[in-house]
């Protein structure tokens, strides 16, 4: 983010309401309105929209499998969004839901718009739909001939009257404005990756639906009762609505978006729809679209099937839901993915909340108290302590910049430096020794130098840890807001005094893992531990296992004989690998787009050699191979020196 401006419009994802608020969505919410408290503070006039998407056929499905209208399920799962917002704390001005009637006028407005332009014009939609990601796919897009690339289901062959928007009318403004705009697109890894997909050519888009019902008729203008829009067109068109796009215009001013904040599987959505829409509608552009990674569970993308969905408001109650916005921001690095566990948020919690930022205020209240009556100036701090508020007001500069790149866990990295700089001046320069010394002044001052240590931190970490920073702020006798903010942080000046009361600790030590398992784990039977087995391991999340249980699994070394690959397949490739046996086992393996079948012919892999065998597009898989797969690709798991085919790993 840019801060050239006085308004700041930021926005979150609109949440589709099949599916109950978890981790993932926390984290959004919670970066979201960390820039607007931050942006409250700086002094911009904020406005920060958050709320669901509520049509579109993947919803009418998942209402009718609960023998609901629509409506009324959406009613049911946005109030659950919105009552978990509430809860968190989270700041948003509006909350706005797709089935909002100004919304909806809104959208046909923008419809009518784009349609009296020439951008919209009706043929025949006939193609793949992936009804779980709400898109379309060309066929060279898919998986294996039929599954969606982004989720992996199946995909429905559509046939049917649509209208299509010129979206390839839009490649070359496009690109232009990717070009023209530095940090439209958040992290740059990511805009590199929308630049190569538009540069490989745009289709049009088909953006309506007549298969279906939920969703916003089309202007009475067209006359074409049968439509309903697509629902993305639907949705993002409610940054616009919900500032007054189509009605009552008063917020309007607020656009264009400072920030709208995603999750990286919807980038497609923002950076190419979107921006090709608001050209259409002759609006000005986001400044910013910022994706963050994704939350998986051992590594793995949660999802209620699977039951391994983490449940954000579980998490609040156990560990404090500051501690927890704290550790979702520190943890990962913007853009990437991570892994969530409680050993991660207990570690961040008891060190760096616990350790570095609450014993350094006990440290403060208590040697303020004894040698100062809970008073404490800043007279002589520069005189004695110059070195280290300068060292401080360096780190502090960098913040803003950081935070308006998004690298929301550097900003907390280095906001964390000026701490080390005042737990290690108290271990230094020893007051207790200083006051026995008679240097009374230099240990005051030293006070001094921690409480307006303090004083910053605490102004630069409200935004992430508003009530906590409050207490902190009360404890040293300031208030965080405009003022304190601007004499502190950008005059980078010294609070006078501070007036010290004690307060009782901010972090308590967490020994053991709060939460056993989620309650969705619970649910799932057919995993449930036995007593006293698979114990959750505070490390990671993961269940410990025994030795024996691990050697169940039976892996061994195994020697590639033939590779070939699946005709039709874009994954799999057909392998035969000795593993010692009479003859080699046929393994159908995931591979192809990391390796080509001659690369693999006389190598050796690892094979889990007692998997139940099972038929891969019509064809036996006696095993399967070990590999490791993260941002970069996949990599065989192979043994460091040649080994005899079948030789067992453990
Ligand atoms: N309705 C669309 C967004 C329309 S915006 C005009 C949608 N909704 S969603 O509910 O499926 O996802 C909303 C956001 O949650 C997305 O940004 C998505 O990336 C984020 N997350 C959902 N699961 C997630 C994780 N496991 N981890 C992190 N964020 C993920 O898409």
């Amino acid at each position: 983010m840019s801060k050239n401006c006085k308004k700041a419009y930021i926005t979150t994802p609109i949440y589709y309401v099949n599916d109950i608020p978890h981790i993932g969505h926390a984290y959004t919410t919670i970066i979201a309105d960390t820039l607007a408290i931050y942006s409250r503070m700086a002094g911009l006039d904020t406005f920060f929209l958050t709320g669901t998407d509520e049509h579109g056929q993947k919803i009418e499905q998942a209402a009718k499998a609960r023998g609901k209208l629509p409506k009324e399920y959406a009613d049911e799962i946005s109030a659950r969004f919105k009552n978990l917002w509430d809860e968190f704390d989270i700041t948003y001005d509006k909350f706005i839901r797709t089935t909002d009637e100004e919304h909806k006028i809104g959208v046909q407005k923008a419809f009518e718009k784009m349609h009296e332009k020439g951008d919209i014009y009706k043929d025949t939609y006939k193609g793949h739909y992936c009804i779980s990601c709400e898109a379309f796919f060309t066929e060279t897009q898919l998986l294996d001939g039929d599954y969606c690339p982004e989720c992996g289901k199946e995909t429905t062959i559509v046939e049917e009257e649509s209208y299509f928007f010129k979206l390839s009318n839009y490649q070359d403004r496009l690109l232009e404005w990717y070009r023209e705009n530095e940090k439209c697109i958040l992290p740059r890894t990511r805009k590199n990756e929308v630049v190569r997909f538009v540069e490989n050519g745009l289709e049009d888009l088909s953006i309506t639906r007549t298969s279906f019902d939920w969703g916003v008729k089309l202007p009475k203008s067209i006359n074409d009762p049968k439509h309903v829009m697509y629902v993305w067109l639907d949705a993002l068109m409610n940054y616009l609505t919900a500032l007054g796009y189509g009605t009552d215009e008063a917020n309007m001013d607020y656009w264009p978006a400072r920030v709208h904040l995603i999750g990286k599987d919807i980038l497609r959505f923002h950076a190419i729809y979107w921006p090709a829409f608001l050209m259409s509608l002759d609006m000005p552009l986001p400044k910013h679209i910022a994706a963050h990674g994704w939350w998986t569970r051992n590594g793995e993308k949660m999802s209620k099937s699977k039951g391994n969905v983490i449940n954000p408001k579980e998490v609040a109650d156990a560990y404090g839901l500051e501690n927890f916005r704290y550790f979702m921001l520190r943890e990962v690095p913007f853009g990437g993915d991570g892994d969530f566990s409680q050993k991660a948020l207990i570690d961040r919690i008891n060190s760096d909340l616990g350790n570095d930022l609450g014993n350094l205020l006990n440290r403060l209240i208590g040697m303020s108290s004894k040698y100062s009556q809970g008073k404490i100036s800043s007279q002589d701090v520069e005189k004695y302590y110059k070195k280290e508020i300068d060292e401080v007001e360096e780190h502090i500069a960098k913040l803003e910049p950081l935070l308006y790149d998004m690298q929301l866990h550097r900003y907390l990295e280095e906001l964390w430096r000026p701490l080390s700089i005042a737990n290690k001046a108290i271990d230094t320069y020893q007051p207790w020794v200083l006051m026995k010394e008679g240097k009374e002044s230099e240990a005051l001052a030293l006070n001094g130098l921690i409480a307006n240590i303090l004083a910053k931190v605490a102004v630069m970490l409200h935004p992430v840890m508003p009530k906590t920073t409050d207490n902190i702020a009360h404890s040293l006798g300031f208030k965080i807001d405009n003022d304190s903010y601007t004499s502190l942080i950008i005059n980078r000046e010294l609070l006078d005094e501070f007036t010290i009361e004690k307060i009782p600790p901010l972090f308590p030590r967490i020994e053991e893992a709060v939460l056993q398992e989620t309650k969705q784990e619970e649910n799932k039977t057919d995993k449930e531990p036995k007593k006293n087995e698979n114990k959750s391991d505070d490390k990671s999340g993961v269940n410990l296992i025994t030795i024996d249980k691990f050697f169940e699994t039976s892996i061994k070394i195994g020697t590639v004989t033939d590779a070939q690959e699946v005709p039709k397949s874009k994954k799999l490739l057909k392998l035969q690998v000795d593993l010692g046996e009479d003859k080699p086992r046929q393994i159908i393996a995931g591979i192809k787009e990391w390796y080509s079948p001659e690369s693999l012919i006389d190598t050796q892999v690892c094979v889990v050699a007692n998997l139940k065998p099972a038929k891969l597009m019509g064809m036996l898989s006696e095993g399967m191979i070990l590999a490791a797969k993260d941002d970069e690709g996949l990599a065989l798991i192979r043994p460091e020196k040649p080994k005899k085919a079948g030789t067992p790993v453990g």
